[in-house]
């Protein structure tokens, strides 16, 4: 799971890259969308939409914050 904090709030999504596993979390951001380090895939973080291979979008989960806690809602 990788969670991102865009300008306070927070989204989670599977790590895992549809492409070839790449590491999400250490991905770039440019807005709500991240891009993978390996190929450039990019995912929306609101939608899950990966907007690459529209057919093939990420796991995303419910993020809530509580207090100093950042609770996510695994499947
Ligand atoms: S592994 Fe993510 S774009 Fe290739």
């Amino acid at each position: 799971m990788a969670v991102f904090n865009v300008d306070g709030t927070f989204y989670a999504i599977n790590d895992v890259c549809l492409h070839r596993g790449g590491p999400l979390g250490e991905g770039e951001l440019q807005g709500t969308t991240v891009i993978c380090p390996w190929h450039g895939w990019r995912y929306n973080l609101t939608t899950g939409e990966n907007e690459v291979m529209p057919d093939r979008p990420i796991e995303k989960y419910e993020v809530e914050v509580v207090g100093d806690d950042i609770l996510v809602d695994l499947p």
